[in-house]
């Protein structure tokens, strides 16, 4: 029966983990997976997480099913840090918010809503997007369209963006990065989101905003304008949350699918379906991590040991950005390299080709997506040096 299955390459991204592991190269550098890193290298846990697990520990009386939906907690802590506290959205019940296994469960109860309730319509993705958006949309059944969003000299194409969003079939679904942009790092202005917004209406676009790096890019609240503007402006909206990143708990798949509706009346009804879909997926989701969140976020003083430790983690990506860049001058490269420093969140789309990558791979031990998306929570103070003399060789 299994004669004919041929064997694939692994995934791109989740590849680079085994191959960097395996470089036995002292200086090797990993700048793949979206994971975000200390000074050392290291992806600790958050402190305000550990004291969570204790107290969870401590307490925990029982391991039982949670539900479809996930953890009532896990949603009424969740949907504040998404919407805002004082969100209209949420005052008028609008929202409904669905536990899931990270914001790629997320993005797959999106996906199998989206094919099951809206058949037929078609879905666009920026171009470049995480490439995992391609495989779970696509996987669903539905028709993948990409808009554009860089141009050839490695800057946000907003105008090109703009037009194509402008040509889009009413009622198609349009995916947008809330902030942090994956893999470019370019993020829309708050004028720019305002233009995004003019064309969801008139074009009856149905926006899906993956919002998986929340206190990353400028702020919590901050990473939200997008977000919170759509939702509140428009009758619908799919919402993709996660947690892995901006609580560190990447293995333990934390996310969640908000969908906002016109109303109370037609929020019962999508949320009744998307629990039908979760159910068909993996039934419950697991509860750890949400109880993780809800119990840091239902504490005063565990919120704002966690809210510390976030900007201390954004600080220090966005310091390296520019260390980057200044580390480039002396070999006449911080010009074509500025955009790194303008670029917001983990990622950064450097304009390595390809071949460029592979040479910083084979030659120096640096690993980063052959798109040329590096982590930059993977530069240190350390490696900066020997990062600027091998880009500085590769473009020789
Ligand atoms: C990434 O883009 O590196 C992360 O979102 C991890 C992943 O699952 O790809």
């Amino acid at each position: 029966m299994f004669e004919h299955i041929e064997r694939v390459p692994g995934d791109a991204i989740l590849g680079l983990i085994e191959a960097f592991k395996k470089d036995t190269n002292p200086q090797k550098v990993d700048l793949g997976v979206g994971v975000y890193r200390d000074s050392k290298g290291n992806t600790p846990v958050m402190r305000a997480v550990k004291e969570a697990e204790a107290r969870l520990l401590k307490n925990e009386s029982t391991k039982t099913y949670i539900g479809s939906h996930g953890a009532p907690a896990y949603s009424d802590v969740v949907l504040p840090m998404v919407l805002g506290s004082d969100s209209p959205v949420l005052a008028a019940k609008r929202a409904s918010a669905t536990q899931s296994p990270g914001g790629t469960g997320a993005l797959r109860l999106a996906a199998d809503f989206i094919a099951a309730q809206l058949p037929g319509k078609g879905i666009w993705v920026s171009d470049p997007t995480w490439p995992n958006h391609h495989g779970i949309f696509t996987s669903a059944g539905i028709e993948l369209h990409k808009y554009p969003y860089v141009d050839a000299d490695n800057r946000l194409d907003f105008s090109g963006m703009l037009a194509a969003l402008k040509k889009i079939p009413e009622g198609d679904v349009v995916v947008l990065h809330a902030c942090c942009h994956n893999p470019t790092g370019f993020d829309l202005s708050q004028e720019q989101w305002q233009e995004v917004l003019g064309v969801l209406r008139e074009r009856k676009l149905l926006p899906l905003v993956d919002f998986a790096y929340q206190g990353f890019g400028e702020g919590l609240d901050e990473d939200a304008y997008g977000v919170r503007l759509l939702a509140e402006k428009l009758d619908e909206v799919i919402i993709t949350s996660s947690c892995s990143k901006n609580f560190g708990i990447y293995c333990e798949r934390t996310g969640c699918l908000i969908m906002v509706a016109k109303d109370v009346e037609q929020m019962e009804n999508v949320r009744s379906q998307v629990a039908i879909v979760a159910r068909e997926n993996y039934s419950n989701p697991p509860a750890h991590g949400g109880a993780i969140v809800s119990e840091i976020l239902g504490d005063a003083e565990l919120t704002a040991m966690w809210r510390e430790e976030l900007t201390e983690m954004r600080d220090r990506i966005n310091t390296l950005r520019r260390d980057f860049v200044d580390a480039l001058k002396p070999y006449g490269l911080d010009q074509k390299y500025a955009c790194v420093a303008e670029q917001r969140g983990m990622f950064s789309y450097t304009g390595l080709t390809p071949e460029q990558v592979d040479r910083l791979r084979d030659e120096f031990g640096i690993y980063m997506v052959r798109s040329g998306r590096a982590n930059v929570a993977g530069f240190s103070h350390e490696n900066l040096p020997y990062l600027a003399k091998a880009i500085a060789a590769v473009n020789d």
